[in-house]
Order: structure tokens, then sequence, then C-alpha cells
């Protein structure tokens, strides 16, 4: 049975992705803040762990890798990330706000795709992937503001091709995955694909990814975003 780490799967994209794991077969390692509802544990059934994890606490990050110890790893998601500042003008960002998202969308995914690189290295198909934005994207986005989340998104992008190059000798696949405007509470549910619709897909570009992709920034029908 493989098994899949995921990130902040306890609503949207992050839970659709457990749903979708479990309902297959995989076994599920879900790093949660939030715990699941009682009735999602149910849905997903016992091939499904739940972790404690507070991408704000390093303590927490490093608990999540030391729980994991020795336990192959197929596919690493990291999902959890926000995005608050969509309304916010330049002078209303201040260092708190910077922090605070830099170190839950761009640091905690970093510092803990470097703890799990021998559960990585143990797992079959050695794929770690974050999700991005095309807010990321300088190639392609046309909408405003979003100071921070921007460029959390970038950063975390250059990390990925960083450890793309890093890791390709024992042939890790590092993709950075857009998941198109979807339908959770991170958009106020007005995205244009429903969690199930986007997951589908980002799930088969998991699914079909190979080496040279590794480093790319891949929207969730498979065509490369440009950087
Ligand atoms: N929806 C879209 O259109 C869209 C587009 C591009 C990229 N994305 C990215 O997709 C990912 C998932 O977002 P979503 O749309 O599914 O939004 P969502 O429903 O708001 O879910 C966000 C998830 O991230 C978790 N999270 C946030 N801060 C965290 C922290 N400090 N520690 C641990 N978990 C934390 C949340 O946990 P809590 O419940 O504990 O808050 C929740 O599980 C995010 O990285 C987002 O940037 C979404």
């Amino acid at each position: 049975m493989p098994t899949v780490l995921i990130t902040g799967a306890n609503r949207g994209i992050g839970l659709e992705f457990a749903r979708q794991y479990a309902a297959e077969g995989w076994e599920v390692l879900a790093a949660n803040r939030t715990p699941f509802k009682p009735m999602d544990i149910v849905d997903l059934g016992p091939g499904t762990r739940e972790l404690r994890y507070d991408g704000l606490n390093e303590a927490s990050v490093a608990d999540v890798a030391a729980r994991l110890k020795g336990h192959a790893i197929d596919v690493a998601i990291m999902n959890a990330g926000y995005g608050d500042d969509q309304q916010l003008a330049p002078e209303e960002i201040h260092e708190a706000h910077w922090q605070r998202m830099m170190l839950t969308n761009t640091w905690a995914p970093f510092r803990l795709a470097t703890l799990i690189e021998e559960n990585l290295k143990a797992g079959e198909k050695k794929t770690l992937v974050e999700i991005s934005s095309l807010a990321a994207s300088n190639g392609t986005y046309t909408g405003k503001r979003q100071f921070v989340y921007r460029a959390s998104k970038a950063a975390l992008n250059q990390l990925w091709r960083s450890l793309a190059a890093e890791w390709k000798p024992w042939g890790c696949i590092c993709l950075a995955l857009r998941p198109g405007l979807v339908q959770t509470r991170m958009t106020d549910y007005a995205g244009e694909l429903l969690p199930e619709e986007s997951v589908t897909q980002l799930r088969q570009v998991i699914a079909n990814a190979t080496p040279e992709q590794s480093g790319m920034h891949i929207n969730y029908d498979g065509a490369t975003v440009p950087w």
C-alpha cells in the first residue's frame, strides 16, 4: 500500500487529496493543525493517521518528522497554507504579517521536506509536491495586491526548484503544482473548480510525473506554468 503525507488535510484541497488517496487504498498521513471532523475520519477509514502539525511552530514541524522516522513515504504533499492579503495595500503590511505567512507558506513546508528526506528515499515514488499558485508566476499573473502571498509562493517555488537539483541524484521528483481557482474557504468558495475536479487532475499529474518535470511549476491540467 503506497503512503501519502498531506499537510492541512482537514479541509479544502488537502481534505480532498486525503479522501481520494484513501478511497484508492493508500495509507494517508494527515498532518493537521485543526483535527478532522469526526465524520471525515469515518469517511477516510482506518488507513488514515492524523498527526498534529502547526506550520507556525518549529517544534511541531520537527515532531511530525520525528513521529514518522523509519516510515517510507511515497508522495508528500505540502498543502497547508493561506493568503489573507488580497485587499491589503502595501502600507498596511507589517512585519508580523510577513513573518506569519512566510513561515506558514514557505519555511514550514521546506523545513518539513528536508526533515523527511530519508522517508522519501525509502518510498517507491519519491515524489515531493508543494501546492503553489498562479500568483507566484511573473509570466502570467495579472492580479493586484496579494503582496506577501505572491512572495511566499514564489519563494516556495524557488526552494522546490533548488531541492529538485539537490535531490536529483536519488531520483526525487519535486513538483510545484497549481490547483487552479478552487472553491474552498480560502476563496470564499468562489473558485471555478470544485476541490474534487482540481484534485482528480492534480493526482493524475502526480501519478504521471517524470524526472524531467522535477523543479517545474505545473498546472492542474498538466500544462507548464511560466515562472
Ligand atoms: N483555493 C484556491 O483557489 C487555491 C489556489 C492556489 C493555491 N492554493 C493553495 O492551496 C493550499 C490549500 O488551500 P485551500 O484552498 O484548500 O484553503 P483552505 O480550505 O483555507 O485550507 C487551508 C489549509 O491550510 C491549513 N493551514 C493554514 N495555516 C496553517 C498552519 N500555520 N499550520 C498548519 N496548517 C495550516 C489550514 O488548517 P486550519 O484549518 O487549521 O486553518 C487548512 O487545512 C494552500 O497552500 C493555498 O495557498 C489554493
